[in-house]
């Protein structure tokens, strides 16, 4: 790699995927979001200069397939949408500085001048490509209109994706046994004059490209199979009549994902229009020198580093710097389904009272970025609870409120060199996280921090030293609450409105938002009021009523389901295309083939014989009963029916299982091992699980305990 590290001299711009514009947000959605809003304002705590853009994406047939369902036209379909996710955003302090539209001017203008770009520079050539078509419509079926089989695994796929099997791209024409979404019939495919954009003369380009581009490891080591492989070039038109026409060719419209990313540049442009070139050029950015941060989610990783640059690169313009490509999101173990009802949908959460911050920081540091994640109430309350109440709110609440009682704000005293080390590491720890795309480990720099705090002001009890020591009190208090400011420096980027109301309390100047990381060390104010506690508790039986509701919901949507179509399901989703509003037509979001980034034990190298394994008795268990063992904070004692007999089995999953709702669920016991005793309880037989989750083995249908597992 051989990018200078940030901050660098050059303005940056940080984009996030262009949300659909097919129906509501739920909290899977806001990941990329929140995250790519996290980094651009981690990016200014370094005196990077950079602008968060983006905009809705508003052709295509995501649009036109719910607009043709729904019987409207799909501009003002989509405007609406438009104007809600405008609306939305903002309310998790998810701070554009430009969020435009594909269908806007400036982008429509702008993707024109780059196709005649890409034209005059000889990168586009027509040719008949086979298309498919619904007879009995008399219609082009393109992408989303047509749906049949992979040609490359087999799996279910939509015209251009095969987005339930390989993940792959594909092209007009390749999809197998196709039938048309707007009747259900076999299509045929009829032969059509197409658009092609040469991405096979980019092949030496995009090599070299991948070995520099930075962000997270997926995004940079999948697309070598595909550049090193066979690069196809890419048909960018099609027959439909919502998009930007191609220019000089009336009847066929930009495939989606040529003007989509141009949103990114568009809505870079529109700043510069608001705020004048001498704050912020966009064409410094995309045309000589600009630090260009994609986030995506990892199923568009194939567009943003293969098409994209190819595009970006044939049309004279920047490489992005780094692409950022995280994972899905799930709700209590499945898959979100929005026609099951079955989401914490983002005005849902705001409308049950809960700050943004506390969402924010879930999804920022509830797991790695490249990998899925797990959205449940429980675990929710569990982050909020531990780390942002105990710890973070805590420390902050403790300290400012003793130095105002005390002193009423902060004591005359040197700031303690080893404070101020402890400081300094935490703003390095940061500078490393964001420099490696990490929000996650940024966040978690401000929060260790905090943690320390914590100890610090245990340890010294300045409650004891006020009478015994007055001047070390002074000190240990003004050595809190530099420690109480650079926390809220550091944890603005992920909970911006909880540091703004902490610096606040500090009685510190300006906004924390403008605060770099060095003015986490400057003076903390010599006065200031008495503090209010950040965060609340979030209490169990709050917890148990959004359970309930939300299973309440999934129920009756599930009934009304069965009432219209006798029950058949439709596809879930993680967090890829906003939801549909009314439910009927989702869209199957989730790449179910795509391996999760986890890492993998290496595979076995000796075999077993048949024998061997037959040694094993592997029985289905039922829980009947689960409680701790007292001193083991990671273990259980469950008892497990196995129908011949209970058996009594020490298994070490406290820390992942809510323990009262084990009983009940079913098992894969290892029931001939020989007992064990840990902790003075002896453990008869042992639970399966998988991973660092110790996610339970357990039967898809109802065998009874006790039946044999083979
Ligand atoms: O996959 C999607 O949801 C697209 N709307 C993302 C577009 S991102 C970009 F390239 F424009
Ligand atoms: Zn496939």
């Amino acid at each position: 790699m051989s990018h200078e590290e940030f901050p660098t001299g050059n303005p940056a711009v940080v984009t996030c995927g262009l949300p659909y514009a097919t129906g509501d947000l739920h909290v899977g959605h806001l990941r990329g979001y929140v995250g790519a809003d996290a980094f651009n304002r981690a990016l200014g705590k370094l005196g990077q200069q950079s602008i968060y853009a983006c905009g809705t994406d508003m052709h295509g047939t995501p649009v036109a397939v719910q607009a043709l369902q729904r019987g409207v036209d799909p501009e003002s379909l989509a405007l609406k949408r438009h104007k809600q996710y405008q609306e939305t955003f903002p309310r998790f302090d998810v701070d554009f500085d430009s969020y435009g539209h594909t269908h806007d001017a400036t982008n429509t203008a702008l993707t024109t001048e780059i196709v005649h770009t890409l034209e005059d520079e000889g990168y586009v050539y027509e040719d008949e490509v086979l298309v498919a078509w619904d007879p009995a419509a008399d219609q082009a079926l393109p992408d989303r209109f047509v749906e049949g089989t992979c040609p490359y695994c087999g799996a279910r796929a939509r015209g251009d994706e095969c987005d339930e099997g390989c993940g792959r791209h594909l092209e007009p024409g390749e999809v197998k046994e196709p039938h048309s979404v707007i009747t259900g019939n076999p299509a045929e495919y009829r032969e059509r004059a197409h658009k092609f954009f040469r991405v096979s003369e980019l092949q030496e380009y995009l090599g070299e490209f991948i070995d520099r581009l930075e962000g997270t490891a997926n995004a940079r080591n999948q697309p070598r199979e595909w550049i090193e492989g066979e690069l196809r070039d890419w048909c960018i038109t099609r027959d439909l009549d919502w998009g930007i026409d191609y220019p000089g060719a009336d009847d066929l419209v930009l495939y989606v994902w040529v003007d989509a990313p141009i949103e990114y540049v568009a809505a870079t442009k529109q700043y510069t229009e608001r705020v004048g070139s001498g704050a912020y050029d966009w064409e410094t950015v995309w045309k000589e020198a600009g630090e260009i941060v994609h986030v995506i989610g990892r199923d568009i990783i194939q567009h943003h580093t293969v098409f994209w640059p190819a595009m970006l690169h044939a049309a004279g313009y920047e490489e992005p710097r780094a692409v950022v490509a995280h994972g899905f999101m799930s709700l209590d173990g499945e898959a979100f389904s929005t026609s099951r009802d079955r989401a914490v949908w983002a005005r849902e959460y705001l409308d049950e009272g809960f700050h943004p911050d506390l969402l924010r920081y879930y999804l920022v540091t509830v797991g790695g970025l490249q990998d899925d994640i797990d959205f449940s109430w429980e675990r929710f309350r569990e982050r909020v609870n531990g780390e942002l109440v105990g710890t973070v709110g805590n420390f902050l609440y403790r300290s400012l409120l003793f130095a105002h009682r005390n002193y009423g704000g902060t004591p005359e005293s040197d700031l303690s060199p080893a404070v101020r080390e402890r400081i300094e590491e935490s703003i390095e720890a940061f500078r490393a996280a964001v420099n490696d795309y990490s929000v996650r480990e940024a966040g978690e720099a401000a929060v260790r921090l905090a943690s320390f705090g914590n100890e610090y002001i245990q340890r010294h009890e300045p409650w004891k030293l006020v009478d015994e020591d007055p001047a070390e009190a002074e000190r240990v208090i003004r050595d809190c609450v530099q420690l109480a400011r650079a926390v809220a420096v550091l944890l603005e980027p992920v909970t911006p409105a909880a540091a703004e109301r902490a610096w606040a309390h500090l009685g510190a100047a300006g906004s924390v938002h403008d605060a770099e990381l060095d003015t986490a060390l400057d003076a903390p104010s010599s006065e200031f009021g008495e503090p209010e506690e950040l965060f609340a508790t979030i209490d169990e039986e709050r917890v148990a009523a959004l359970n309930e509701k939300l299973a309440e919901r999934v129920a009756a949507a599930e009934a009304d389901a069965e009432a219209d179509d006798g029950g058949e399901s439709e596809g879930d989703d993680t967090g890829k295309d906003a939801g549909s509003e009314g439910g009927e037509d989702e869209d199957a979001e989730r790449v179910e083939g795509e391996r999760p980034n986890v890492e993998l034990d290496p595979l076995a190298d000796e075999r077993v014989s048949f024998e061997r394994f037959g040694e094993f008795d592997l029985r289905v268990g039922r829980i009947e009963r689960a409680e701790p063992i007292e001193g083991a904070d990671d273990l259980l004692r469950l008892e497990v029916d196995i129908g011949i007999e209970t058996r009594q089995i020490v298994a070490g999953i406290r820390q992942l299982h809510e323990t009262a709702e084990l009983p009940g669920t079913r098992v894969v016991v290892v029931a001939n091992l020989e007992p064990a005793e840990l902790f003075g309880v002896e453990s008869d037989g042992m639970v399966l699980a998988a991973g660092a989750e110790a996610d339970l083995l357990t039967t898809h249908g109802d065998a009874p305990p006790g039946t044999t597992v083979r």
